[in-house]
């Protein structure tokens, strides 16, 4: 058994290119600022998505620069976004940040390549089909509601720590059909740690760092270690029971492949980690995002209670058409995702040389798209910075150049759990509008603390409203 933190690369992965690490013999680099001697990097290391945003600002729709001595072209507008996503996915592979995102989640569907991806892919998807989901909903909602029933009106309660633990419950029982009370405090500690290292240290090269004595790093891989440990307990446990059962954990389980392949122990694992992690971190960091969006904006939760009696009826089992219908409650989806998109960066590596949008990108460079600076193009949206779901009205969505907008990415690596978590945050929404929710004490909004998710800083303190 190999260990996620340890694991060689698997030998299947096409073979990680060199870097470049000079513009000789690259005469069409679009513009980008100088290294300053080292001082791009700090600028990148204080605030990576600002320093992507005034990119994006002062160079348009592609820029190009060094980090720690390596080429770097960045892609914002939706030509280049399209090249690297979906027309030319095949070019690249998953770049900074996943090859560290690779020692906590192992070779899961997030962190893994071709050709394994696609094969695990195709046994995963049969869980997050519509109608799987609409069996989900009814779980969604009696797992909200009892979430709900325990805040007491004008308690103060952390909005991110019990948006986190209602969307890891909600993974947990209804892709693991585990009770995960007794992990949540340790996983919520181990994975914090996990994801500040991972994106911190998005720098090419300071994994080498990672054995060494040094706290910071040690606590990163105790961490990790701590999370294969969960994923493991929940796999025995499963397998002691004798039975394997119908959720996304029996499934993987049972699972075979064209050929009659079962999955391994370690994949089971690292599938099993990477469902838990990727499946409840990200939702919980959109609700508290909009929960502070919203904290003044009364209009909006008077028509969110309105549209909880309409789309999620207390008295009929809900229907996920319905419920992703509710038009204000989308729209906040929609407005909170492109204003905070938890994933907020999507690094890539070119394994062959390939033009991008009419721009020449070498073997060996990094690619960066990012959904944090897309997301605020003047060019489609309008007072950028503005939280304003009512732009998202008269069906703007279908107005917008294919990834403009792209919070769940696009391609072959579009998020598996896209309607999975549309429709927990419906849900949720919903819930909270008919009975009470957490209001933010601060009027003003959390700082950003962007690491592999782009995470409120603090817990968000906040009094229960009714
Ligand atoms: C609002 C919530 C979420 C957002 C914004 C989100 C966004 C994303 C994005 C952008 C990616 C691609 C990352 C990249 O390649 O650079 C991704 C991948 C993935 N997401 Fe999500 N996600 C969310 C919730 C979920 C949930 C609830 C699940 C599962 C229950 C999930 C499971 C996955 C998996 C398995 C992948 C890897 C897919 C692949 O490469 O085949 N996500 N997600």
């Amino acid at each position: 058994m190999a260990r996620p933190y340890t694991a060689e690369r698997p030998v299947e992965y096409p073979a990680k290119p060199k870097a470049i690490r000079s513009k000789k013999g690259l005469t069409n680099l679009p513009k980008g600022p100088n290294s300053l001697g080292g001082l791009l990097t700090l600028r990148f290391l204080s605030d990576t998505p600002k320093f992507l945003l005034d990119l994006q600002n002062k160079y348009g729709d592609t820029a190009s620069f060094f980090l720690g001595g390596e080429l770097f072209i960045a892609f914002f507008g939706p030509e280049g976004v399209t090249d690297v996503l979906v027309k030319k996915q095949h070019s690249f592979v998953k770049g900074v940040g996943f090859e560290r995102m690779h020692k906590v989640l192992g070779k899961g569907l997030l962190t893994n390549e071709e050709p394994v991806h696609l094969r695990h892919r195709r046994m995963m998807q049969p869980p997050f089909h519509h109608g799987q989901l609409n069996d989900y909903a009814l779980n969604m909602r009696s797992i909200t509601k009892d979430h709900i029933a325990n805040w007491q009106l004008g308690q103060e309660v952390s909005a991110n720590e019990e948006m986190m633990r209602l969307t890891f419950q909600i993974v947990a029982r209804l892709l693991f059909s585990t009770d995960i009370d007794k992990y949540a405090e340790g996983v919520q500690h181990h994975m914090g740690v996990a994801i500040d290292r991972i994106e911190r240290t998005m720098l090419p090269g300071l994994d080498r760092f990672d054995e060494s004595p040094l706290p910071y790093f040690k606590k990163f891989k105790e961490s990790a270690e701590y999370l294969a440990d969960v994923a493991e307990d929940i796999i025995s446990e499963r397998v002691a029971s004798g039975t394997h059962g119908t959720d996304l954990l029996g499934l993987l389980l049972d699972a075979r492949d064209d050929e009659n392949q079962a999955l391994s122990h370690d994949d089971v694992r690292d599938e099993t980690l990477t469902l838990i992690l990727s499946g409840h971190e990200t939702t919980a960091n959109v609700m508290t995002w909009a929960l502070s969006y919203l904290r003044d904006r009364d209009d909006l939760w008077e028509k969110l209670k309105q549209e909880a009696e309409q789309y999620l009826p207390d008295n009929s089992p809900p229907e996920i058409r319905q419920i992703l219908s509710a038009p204000t409650a989308k729209a906040i989806c929609q407005e909170a995702l492109r204003l905070a998109p938890p994933v907020w960066v999507s690094p890539r590596r070119a394994i062959e040389d390939i033009e991008v949008a009419g721009v020449f990108v070498p073997k060996g460079a990094h690619v960066l798209v990012s959904q944090y600076a897309s997301h605020r193009n003047k060019n489609f949206f309008p007072n950028p910075d503005k939280f304003q779901p009512e732009r998202w009205a008269n069906d703007f969505e279908d107005s917008l150049p294919r990834s403009a907008y792209f919070p769940f990415l696009a391609g072959t690596r579009k998020c598996l759990g896209d309607q999975f978590a549309l429709l927990e945050a419906h849900i949720i929404l919903l819930e909270m509008a008919r009975t009470k929710r957490p209001k933010p004490i601060d009027a003003k909004l959390p700082v950003a603390e962007p690491r592999a998710t782009f995470r409120p800083k603090g817990g968000v303190p906040s009094l229960v409203v009714g």
